[in-house]
């Protein structure tokens, strides 16, 4: 592992050639579309966690309740015995969350490796040195790179039930067929008995949805607009970001929660020696962030080959961590 600890501080050339083909790709599709995975540079980062302080953004604060005042149930849901087992964090990132668990499993003396997987080194190299200090006594092992390879590796590494956690409602920010697959994948990467728990955002009240993404200070609109930035700086592109606004919407019907970014004018965007033309008031869809019904929830775990073990909703009943067991 790599312990450089400036996360930002070196692009690889294949992610650079990656993202430019990614981004070149999306906008000279037809609507436009960029994927929020970008969102993520320094400055991107820097937005998220002003987002996760916003009162309007609950979802946060809703997991948290989950992992600090329901740690029992969750232990009892995710680790059936005591056989050893290793508890692998997809994503992991300062794992704030996952820690209450990690304080719990130690306390309890559970006989068990957190495996955080993350595709930056840079990242885990801090995580590991925080969580060694904190939990001196816990094995920890940190898989850099893609998440399932890194299933794969966890695999190869010890024959231990593996108990897999996806926080937060990323699955959220994928789409319904996206999420489908993903879900699909993961239940092909693991071995019966093996457990999994994923973060999903409910449905509920639509103006405290729109709430969360919407917020007047204009902080998810810089989130959004900050994409634009990062291409204008790392692949030589020229938009104007006055010349864009961000635009949310969410469909009670269908759950999903999409960011936009409109044109305000008819112009002529380069990246490179390539020309993007917008008309006025056209769209790049930037984001999509799916609230579930515990129905679909149930539908997506069994559609994809888990049985469902249970569920632990925040004490406000607003967000679900659902618990899966790989037949
Ligand atoms: C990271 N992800 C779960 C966030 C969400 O709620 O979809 C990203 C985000 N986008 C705007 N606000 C927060």
């Amino acid at each position: 592992m790599n312990v450089q600890l400036d996360p930002y501080a070196k692009t690889e050339k294949n992610t650079v050639d990656q993202f430019r083909s990614d981004i070149l790709n999306g906008l000279q599709n037809m609507p436009k579309k960029l994927s929020s995975k970008y969102f993520y540079d320094k400055t991107g980062d820097h937005l998220f966690q002003k987002i996760m302080a916003m009162p309007s953004y609950y979802l946060t604060r809703c997991e948290l309740d989950i992992f600090k005042n329901k740690t029992d149930e969750l232990i009892e849901l995710l680790i059936p015995g005591n056989e050893p087992f290793d508890l692998i964090e997809l994503g992991a990132g300062d794992a704030m969350k996952s820690s209450y668990l990690l304080e719990q499993l130690i306390k309890k003396e559970f006989n068990f490796t957190y495996m955080p997987i993350d595709i930056s080194g840079n990242i885990l190299s801090i995580l590991h040195e925080k969580l060694s200090s904190r939990f001196p006594e816990m094995k920890i092992t940190c898989l850099e790179g893609d998440y399932f390879e890194m299933l794969q590796k966890a695999a190869s590494l010890s024959d231990r039930r593996k108990v897999v956690m996806f926080l937060g409602s990323n699955i959220g920010n994928m789409t319904p067929e996206e999420a489908e697959v993903f879900c699909l994948h993961l239940n092909k990467n693991l071995s019966p008995k093996d457990r999994v728990l994923i973060g999903f955002d409910l449905k509920k009240n639509p103006h405290i949805i729109l709430d969360a993404y919407n917020d007047k200070e204009g902080i998810t609109a810089a989130f959004n607009l900050n994409l634009l930035t990062r291409i204008n700086h790392e692949l030589g592109g020229n938009f104007d970001l006055t010349q864009f606004q961000h635009y949310q919407t969410y469909d009670p019907v269908t759950g999903a929660c999409r960011s936009f970014l409109v044109s305000l004018t008819g112009q002529q965007v380069t990246i490179g020696d390539i020309v993007i033309s917008f008309e006025e008031n056209e769209l790049i869809d930037m984001e999509i962030s799916q609230k579930f019904s515990p129905e679909r929830i149930r539908e997506l775990g069994e559609k994809s080959g888990f049985s469902i073990t249970g569920e632990i909703r925040d004490s406000k009943k607003w967000f679900l961590d659902t618990i899966w067991q790989a037949k």
